[in-house]
Formats: C-alpha cells, structure tokens, sequence
C-alpha cells in the first residue's frame, strides 16, 4: 500500500498514521489542505475490508472537507480521521484517550469532531487530552442536528430547481439511513408534510420511524430505487455507482452522506438521466459551519467573528442555488461545477 500512488492522494499536505499497542487502536490522520486556514474534520471509526480501503476513506473524505469549508466560506482547511476497527468490540476510553494524544500531537494544524462511529460523548472523551475538537456539548453541541437543518435549507434549494416549489408538502422522499443526521432530516421533513420512504440496517430505527412519521419501509439494498420524487442518502457514501445511477426512480438526489458518489461517472449517468444531483459535501456543511466556532477559541486560531448560526445554515440554500444555476450555464454536472469553485477558492488546479 502507498499512499502516493493512491487515486485519492491529491496532494495531501500530510498524512499520519498511528498506532497505540496497549489499546489497540490503529488511526489515519489525512490533512489534505490548510491553506484557507487549520484543518478540520471528524473522525470515523468502522472496520474496513483492507488498510488501503481505509486509506482511501480517510483521503476522499479529507478532500471533500476542504472542498465543504471552502464553500462555505469558511477560514478552515481540510482533514479527517479514521479509525480502524470495530468500534462495539474496540472502542475504549483509553483508546480514545491515546488518540487523543496524537491528535494534540497535531498541534493547531487539525481540530477534529464526531463522525459515524464516534459520538458526541466521545469526543468529549477525546477532549480530555487535547483541545483541539469541535462540537463538544460545551461548544456548538451535537453538529448532527446543524447539518440536518443544513440539509433542509438544500432540498429547499432542490425542489425549487427540480420541481419548481419550495415547500414540502406531499413530496416523497427516500431517506436512507436513520442515524444521527438521517433521523434528523426525517423528523423535520414529516413536519413539514413530506411523505416518507425509510431504509435502515437496524430495524428498530426503523420502526421508530414507521410509528413516529407514518413513513414506508423497504430494503436497505433497494432503496435508491423507490417510486419517490427526491432519494436522500444519508448512511455512508459510495452507493451510487454507474449501475444504481440507471436504477434511480426519484428526479434529485440530495443527502447528507458523505462521498455519495463512488465515480465522476456515476454523476454523469445520473446527469444524463436528467436527475438533478445535489453536491454533498455543499448540502451537509451545517455540521462543519457549527462546529468551526468551536475551533475558533483553540490554541494558535484567528480570532474570527462569525455571522449568526441559522444564517449561516441558511445560506446553504443560496450557494446550492447557484452551483445549480452555474452548472447548467457551464455545461457541467453540478459536482463538476462545486469542484472546480472549490479547488479555485483553496488554489489547487481545476481538473
Ligand atoms: P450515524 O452513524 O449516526 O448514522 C448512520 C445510519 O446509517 C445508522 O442509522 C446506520 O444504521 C445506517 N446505515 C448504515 N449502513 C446502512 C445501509 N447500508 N443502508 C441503510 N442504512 C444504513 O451517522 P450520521 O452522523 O448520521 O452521518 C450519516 C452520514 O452523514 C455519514 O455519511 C456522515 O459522514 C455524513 N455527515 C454527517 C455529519 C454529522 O454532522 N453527523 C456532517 C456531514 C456529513
């Protein structure tokens, strides 16, 4: 395995790996970009089917931070965490406490958070021997409901494109995965009148949601194709692919998964169906755009003022907007578009 070679290397300014013997933990700190300010992004603890695949997680993942912070105008670069393993059978309060270690290691170059696998509690953990997190309940508290509300202002965005409405009443919308975020998301699209199709690995999730929002089960390997008007992924990324872009039923795809698309191709098959594709890493910043304020204290950060909270989550409907429209006059799918004003505004070259 070399991380040079890797397809998703892309100039990482630096990656480190970490092990701990004593607690079994084994990391991959990926820090992609700083030039727009110290790197920041979660971590994600989950057993991989290989180092490289963990790699690459931590590589892709990093890179779409840069890209989501860039966006969102915010002064931070780009990073991310894995974790390597199982976290039911290996996570521990010395673990997290040894990553921790290494993550002060770091310094004031990265400041990490909760991902899928890593709580708000955990974090907590792992701020007893750094600083250098976000999102703590101290902090802006759980990101997971800001990137929800974030994810609400962008299907807005979505359905004024699409559809050419703004309210949610009586559209069908397929949420994949019920965590944090995707339960979220749900809760406040039943209120506000959307009709709902749920999919989950854990079937008790699903229930809930069956009993609180009145909403439609089906199979977590056939969602994508449910009769809905918008599919929502929000588990883990990667499941659009060229073969499930062709099976996809609902004319916009807009989540909070992270990395939602496994190639540039898949975006262009979705493209070529007329399926309007919404940028995840513009849609699920509320997260990032909460948590930032936190970083803002840390040791070595700028003093930067922020405007209020819900306004920048609002904004997120605005920067979709225009992405969509810029798309459309460019001639390019709408993840071509945000790449390209993404990498412009952290000053790599454009593909
Ligand atoms: P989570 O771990 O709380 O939720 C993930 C959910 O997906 C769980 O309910 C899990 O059972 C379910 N799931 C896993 N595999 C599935 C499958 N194959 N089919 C259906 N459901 C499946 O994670 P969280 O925090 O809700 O994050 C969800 C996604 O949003 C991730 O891709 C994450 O990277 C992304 N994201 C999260 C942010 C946050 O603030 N938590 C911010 C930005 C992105």
């Amino acid at each position: 395995m070399s991380v040079w070679v890797s397809p998703e290397f892309d100039d990482h300014e630096q990656v480190c790996f970490f092990s701990d013997e004593a607690t079994g933990l084994r990391a991959i700190v990926a820090i992609h970009s700083t030039a727009r300010g110290p790197a920041a992004g979660g971590t994600r603890f989950k057993s991989y089917a290989s180092d490289a695949e963990a790699l690459d997680d931590a590589l892709r993942l990093s890179r779409a931070m840069s890209y989501k912070s860039a966006l969102a105008g915010l002064p931070v670069g780009g990073g991310k965490s894995v974790i390597l393993g199982d976290p039911a059978v290996l996570k521990s309060r010395p673990l997290l406490h040894a990553f921790g270690g290494y993550i002060d290691r770091i310094g004031r170059h990265y400041a990490t958070g909760e991902d899928v696998g890593i709580s708000v509690a955990d974090i907590e953990t792992v701020n007893e021997v750094t600083p250098f997190v976000g999102g703590t309940s101290i902090g802006s508290g759980d990101p997971s409901i800001h990137t929800a509300v974030g994810v609400m202002h962008g299907l807005r965005a979505v359905l004024e494109d699409r559809f050419g409405r703004d309210d949610f009443s009586g559209v069908r919308v397929a949420v994949q995965g019920l965590g944090a975020v995707g339960w979220g998301v749900a809760e406040r699209l039943h209120t506000a009148g959307a009709k709902l199709v749920v999919a989950d690995i854990r079937p008790e999730q699903v229930q809930r949601a069956v009993d609180a929002f009145g909403a439609a089960s089906t199979a977590t390997d056939t969602i994508h194709q449910a009769d809905v008007d918008v599919f929502a992924p929000c588990a883990l990324g990667g499941g659009i692919t060229e073969r499930t872009a062709g099976e996809i039923r609902a004319r916009a795809v807009a989540g909070a998964a992270n990395n939602q698309l496994a190639t540039p191709a898949a975006g262009e098959a979705l493209a070529a169906r007329g399926i309007l594709f919404a940028p995840d890493y513009v849609l699920n910043a509320g997260g990032i755009i909460s948590g930032v304020e936190a970083t803002a204290g840390m040791p070595g950060r700028a003093e930067v003022s922020f405007p209020p909270l819900a306004t920048s989550l609002a904004a997120i409907h605005d920067r979709l907007a225009e992405i969509f429209m810029r798309a459309r006059s460019e001639g390019r799918t709408p993840e071509a578009t945000a790449e390209r004003m993404a990498r412009e505004l952290i000053g790599r070259a454009v593909p």
